[in-house]
């Protein structure tokens, strides 16, 4: 394997994969096939377009033109393809489910025929802990069933679905991992973390879904991406691998811990209505994946507190995002009058 289409590259956690692998493995060359929808950005990759001028490629395309991304593969002898490539916020999901549909259930049809036409070597698919739906008590393994809630998760099943019929049907070398929610660098602030420490910064209210006792598993990102390497080395074609800590926590609990870290009064927290169909519980059984030597690093102290200095010491990234009118947009349409209290 030396060659890696890496799909979705310019996201949250494609570029922190990007860079984490072209640290490990010198002799890797990566090209990041992606769309630059508001969620993909240049700047996440800027340093790595400096630091490994020769080994990394920029392309930027649409995971659901079967045209560009055959092209794409012929033309840098592609050996693996990693798909990070998705419409992945739930509450957008809620307004426009189409691009959902579109991008993570057709596009990855797209990119498993392109990869079966080339004969990869590996496909891998990053998937998601929220196509098992809420477990109110235990936790999830591979094969416990999917009962997706919203939009973005079904779509995202559709995806794995349709990984394990190109590997049964065409034996095409299919490995899926299904991460718990990341959080870390350059992530894009209409997610919970950096949303809330970007507010609380700025000492603008941190609208809280309903009572707050949804739980969720927040792993740091570079956790997440040495899992995926792991399981994109060691993991066995066909098969599916849980990644995330184990470990969950309140929401209201990770809202107050952003304040402390930050200094700011917990008075910021406004409970707002919840969203529909929220899922109260993720939890995810991760056995499977630590018997391949995978287990993560950080705990989520340690986590938050390296996400929150990153947000400190990067406005630079987050300003213009938040200063935006399609933000400012995105924020007045979500939580506009939706105040409890
Ligand atoms: P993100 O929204 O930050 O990035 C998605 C990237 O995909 C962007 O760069 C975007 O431009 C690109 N993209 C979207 N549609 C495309 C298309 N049609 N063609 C090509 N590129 C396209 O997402 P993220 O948080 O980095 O998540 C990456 C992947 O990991 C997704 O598949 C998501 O479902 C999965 N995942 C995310 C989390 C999480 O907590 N963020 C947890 C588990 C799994
Ligand atoms: O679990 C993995 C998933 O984690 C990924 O597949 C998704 O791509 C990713 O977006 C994330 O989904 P969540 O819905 O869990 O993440 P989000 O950051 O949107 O919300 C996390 C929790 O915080 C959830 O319980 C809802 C709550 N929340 C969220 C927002 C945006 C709030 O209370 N207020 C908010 O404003």
């Amino acid at each position: 394997m030396r060659n890696i289409l890496v799909t979705g590259g310019a996201g949250f956690i494609g570029s922190n994969f990007v860079r984490y692998m072209l640290e490990k493995y010198p002799d890797y060359r990566i090209v990041v096939y992606d769309k630059l929808t508001y969620a993909g950005r240049l700047e996440n990759l800027q340093d790595v377009a400096e630091r490994f001028r020769g080994r990394y490629t920029f392309v930027q395309g649409d995971i659901c033109d079967a045209s560009q991304v055959n092209a794409v593969m012929k033309e840098h002898r592609i050996d693996a393809v990693v798909n990070f490539a998705a419409e992945s916020h739930v509450d957008r999901s809620l307004m426009e489910p189409g691009s959902f549909i579109q991008t993570d259930v057709y596009g990855t049809y797209v990119l498993l025929e392109a990869a079966k036409e080339h004969g990869v070597e590996r496909y891998h698919q990053v998937s998601t802990d929220e196509v098992y739906g809420e477990i109110l008590e235990g936790r999830a393994t591979e094969t416990y069933p999917l009962h997706t809630r919203s939009p973005y998760s079904a779509s995202k099943a559709g995806g794995d679905l349709m990984c394990l019929a190109y590997y049964h049907s065409f034996d095409l070398p299919v490995t899926i991992t299904r991460g718990s929610n990341n959080i870390g660098p350059y992530q894009y602030p209409e997610k919970v973390v950096p949303l809330f420490i970007t507010n609380a910064i700025d000492d603008i209210p941190l609208p809280l879904y309903g009572d707050g006792s949804q739980m969720r598993d927040y792993q740091y990102v570079l956790d997440h991406c040495e899992g995926i390497d792991v399981v994109l080395h060691k993991g066995k074609p066909g098969e599916i691998y849980n990644l995330g800590t184990g470990v969950e926590t309140r929401n209201i609990d990770m809202a107050r811990m952003i304040l402390d870290l930050l200094g700011k009064p917990h008075s910021l927290i406004q409970p707002v209505r919840d969203r529909p169909g929220h899922d109260r519980r993720y939890a995810l059984d991760i056995r499977k994946v630590q018997a391949l030597g995978w287990r993560s690093r950080h705990t989520f102290e340690e986590a938050l507190e390296k996400t929150v200095r990153w947000y400190v010491e990067n406005e630079w990234w987050w300003r213009p995002i938040k200063s935006g009118e399609f933000y400012q947009d995105y924020y007045r349409r979500q939580y506009a009058g939706r105040e409890l209290t």
